[in-house]
């Protein structure tokens, strides 16, 4: 009896290591087997990007399906982790509001014969104001925007197309003049109730607004077909690899998440072959300068939230810059 349970146990181990391996310690260009089905959206380009060496996976198919998430959230391990680094405690959230969605695809037929695609990251910031970008930025394969910085009144100076644009409730467009229907919508869940607000808002019911850090929108103005909801991976990668935050904070400190800007790059880090930005600076030398390209507030309104770590991401900023994995497309 003792003989079967320790003969189990080591091939439980052996099996255990069999997949580590698989799982972790192949290139950035091998693929875990599971992987294959949702990649086959994502056209493959020869040559390696300039950041490869920043990511374990490169070409992660990064939205979240209803059909098989657990198996591949076990697989990443995102089955280890909490919101927003992944879906342990909140496995049931992420089945409701999944199931509500009509699409986990990445791109579409057309849009995916493209390869090699070459991707704008927009930030908000006020750098781009008064710049007239919009027609440089328009010329991308890829477009990945967020929040709700809009593009109505504002085309010379960020364009008038987008592909992606990530958003929470909290940042998410109410007005539906803000509604591009070819642009696919990302949900980029940092708590259970953000799931649990987008199936509501699906389903009709009523939408409980407690548990939110500032009013979520109350009306969704996207289709169904457009929402995809992001896998907690990219976040978790964006945390851990890009950031370098720690695993565990002080006590006396409450624990920092990556930006929307930070998991818009590291999305286009998964799914481009080229990343250029825009918009992602802060003069935090002029006040008075504005803070983002449309409304008026200023840069003296940037608080120091305690839920993100601004310095942290304007030196990862500066060093994938000089190290000319994404081009900046403004100097100065
Ligand atoms: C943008 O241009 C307007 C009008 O020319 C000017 O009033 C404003 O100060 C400029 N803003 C910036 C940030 O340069
Ligand atoms: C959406 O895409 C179609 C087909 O490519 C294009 O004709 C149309 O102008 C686009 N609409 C917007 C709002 O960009
Ligand atoms: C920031 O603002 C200061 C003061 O207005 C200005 O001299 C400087 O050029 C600005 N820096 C950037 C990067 O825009
Ligand atoms: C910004 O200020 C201008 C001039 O004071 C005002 O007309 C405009 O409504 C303001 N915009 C916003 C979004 O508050
Ligand atoms: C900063 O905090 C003030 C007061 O709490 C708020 O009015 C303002 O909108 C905040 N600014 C930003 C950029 O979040
Ligand atoms: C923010 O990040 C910087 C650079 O990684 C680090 O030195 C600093 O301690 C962090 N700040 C907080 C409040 O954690």
């Amino acid at each position: 009896m003792r003989g079967y349970l320790v003969a189990i146990f080591l091939s439980a181990v052996f099996l255990y290591y069999v997949l580590y391996c698989i799982l972790w310690r192949t290139d950035v260009y091998g693929v875990p087997p599971v992987d294959m089905k949702r990649r086959h959206k994502i056209q493959p380009c020869p040559s390696k990007p300039a950041f490869a060496s920043l990511l374990r996976f490169h070409q992660f198919h990064p939205f979240l399906c209803a059909a098989d998430f657990k198996k591949l959230a076990s697989l990443y391990g995102s089955d280890k982790f909490d919101l927003p680094y992944g879906i342990r405690t909140s496995a049931g959230h992420f089945q409701l509001a999944l199931s509500k969605l009509q699409s986990c695809d990445l791109f579409d037929d057309e849009f995916d014969s493209v390869p090699c695609k070459r991707c704008v990251v927009v930030g908000n910031g006020g750098v781009l104001k008064n710049k007239t970008l919009g027609e440089k930025i328009d010329s991308y394969d890829v477009i990945i925007r967020m929040n709700d910085g809009p593009i109505v009144g504002h085309e010379e100076e960020v364009g008038r197309r987008t592909t992606f644009r990530l958003f929470y409730p909290e940042s998410v467009f109410s007005d539906p003049k803000h509604n591009d229907p070819n642009s696919t919508v990302i949900l980029t869940a940092f708590k259970p109730h953000d799931l649990k607000w987008l199936w509501e808002l699906l389903t009709g019911g009523k939408i409980n607004t407690n548990s939110f850090w500032k009013k979520p929108a109350l009306n969704l103005i996207y289709k169904p077909y457009q929402i995809r909801i992001l896998d907690p991976f990219i976040i978790r990668t964006a945390a851990y690899e890009l950031l370098n935050f720690p695993k565990v904070f002080p006590k006396n400190q409450k624990p920092q998440h990556p930006t929307t800007g930070i998991i818009a790059i590291t999305l286009a880090f998964h799914i481009c072959h080229e990343v250029h930005l825009a918009g992602f600076k802060y003069n935090f030398s002029d006040l008075q300068s504005p803070l983002h390209y449309y409304g008026n507030a200023t840069m003296s309104l940037m608080n120091k939230s305690a839920y993100h770590n601004v310095t942290a991401e304007q030196l990862f900023l500066k060093d994938i810059t000089e190290k000319n994995f994404v081009v900046n497309l403004i100097q100065d």
